[in-house]
């Protein structure tokens, strides 16, 4: 008899999803769903197209299925995007969450939600996982009322908080800032980065073992998941052409004044990662290990 245990993971596509995808422990499955109807190349696990926002699909899926542990990474997740689709990143965020969380409570199953640190307003770092929580935009401020809405519906849950992540993505989703950074440096293109946003960068595979460690031990409340090194995204950058060979002249150092356009952005968000070492058994990594992590696992373009 089999003793494979199957998680659902929402936004299985996305760069958290793939982390997942990637350190699945021996033993585990996992059961993909997002929200667009394409295939996704490359993959080893199922990706089932479904919209967290249909509550009858989500419940239809709860009756067929049983899992070990839902993973809810799926939603609106970029902040940009957010500030400027206020009404789409709602539904998608919190009706879809909703859902989420009503079914996993009605199913009695664990749910590990996923967060972010845009929960904090950046002015008193580092963020331990009891800090309050003051978000400067309204993903942060989405964010935060999800947290308050799984913590209401499943008290049990497991709430991650991931930081500023990057690795190799689906090329059906979007960019992080080291793909984004790699791929304009390598054609040669200058880019401006900014030296007054900082945070502790976390490699996406690192973060994948993290939620495995979240969905085997269930730990209860806010779990913090982060990497080694504070940096601003000038100094990240400096780090991705080191790492790969490329021109960091390229890379011109420039305030967040440079961007009027775009979203507020906390000042420094770094986070404690006591919890996470202690709690889940996994220790950050620096960002020159993450990024030669993938550079010995080149994407072909
Ligand atoms: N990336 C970061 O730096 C970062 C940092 C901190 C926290 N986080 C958190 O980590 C989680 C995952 O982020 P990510 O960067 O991996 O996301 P992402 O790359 O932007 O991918 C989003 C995922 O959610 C799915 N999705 C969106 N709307 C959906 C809907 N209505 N129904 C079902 N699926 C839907 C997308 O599916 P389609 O591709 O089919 O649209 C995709 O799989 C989010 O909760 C985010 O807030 C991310």
């Amino acid at each position: 008899m089999s003793t494979t245990q199957t998680i659902l993971l929402t936004g299985s596509t996305g760069l958290l999803g793939k982390g997942v995808e990637e350190t699945v422990p021996k033993g585990w499955r996992i059961l993909g769903i997002h929200q667009r109807d394409y295939a996704v190349a490359g993959s080893r696990i199922r990706h089932l197209p479904l919209d967290i926002r249909d509550k009858s699909l989500v419940d239809k899926l709860f009756a067929r299925r049983r899992f070990a542990a839902v993973v809810h990474a799926g939603g609106i997740a970029s902040v940009d995007y957010v500030e400027n689709h206020y009404a789409e990143s709602l539904e998608s965020n919190i009706v879809g969450t909703l859902n989420v969380s009503s079914a996993c409570r009605r199913a009695g199953t664990h749910l590990i939600y996923v967060s972010t640190n845009a929960v904090f307003d950046g002015k008193a770092a580092p963020y331990r996982e009891t800090a309050p929580v003051r978000p400067v935009n309204k993903y942060g401020r989405i964010k935060v009322e999800c947290e308050r809405l799984v913590t209401e519906t499943n008290p049990g849950c497991t709430i991650v908080r991931p930081i500023l992540m990057y690795g190799w993505n689906h090329v059906v989703t979007r960019p992080n800032t080291a793909t984004w950074i790699y791929d304009k440096l390598l054609r040669g293109e200058r880019i401006h980065m900014v030296t007054d946003v900082f945070e502790n960068p976390l490699f996406n595979l690192q973060c994948g073992r993290a939620v495995w460690a979240a969905v085997r031990k269930k730990p209860q409340g806010v779990v913090h998941v982060a990497g080694k090194d504070k940096v601003n995204r000038w100094q990240f950058a400096l780090k991705v052409a080191q790492v790969f060979g490329l021109d960091a002249k390229l890379v011109t150092p420039v305030k967040s004044s440079f961007f009027p356009g775009i979203a507020p952005r906390p000042r420094n968000t770094t986070l404690a990662t006591e919890r996470m070492r202690r709690e889940l058994g996994v220790a950050p990594m620096t960002l020159e290990e993450g990024l030669l992590h993938m550079r010995s696992a080149m994407r072909v373009p």
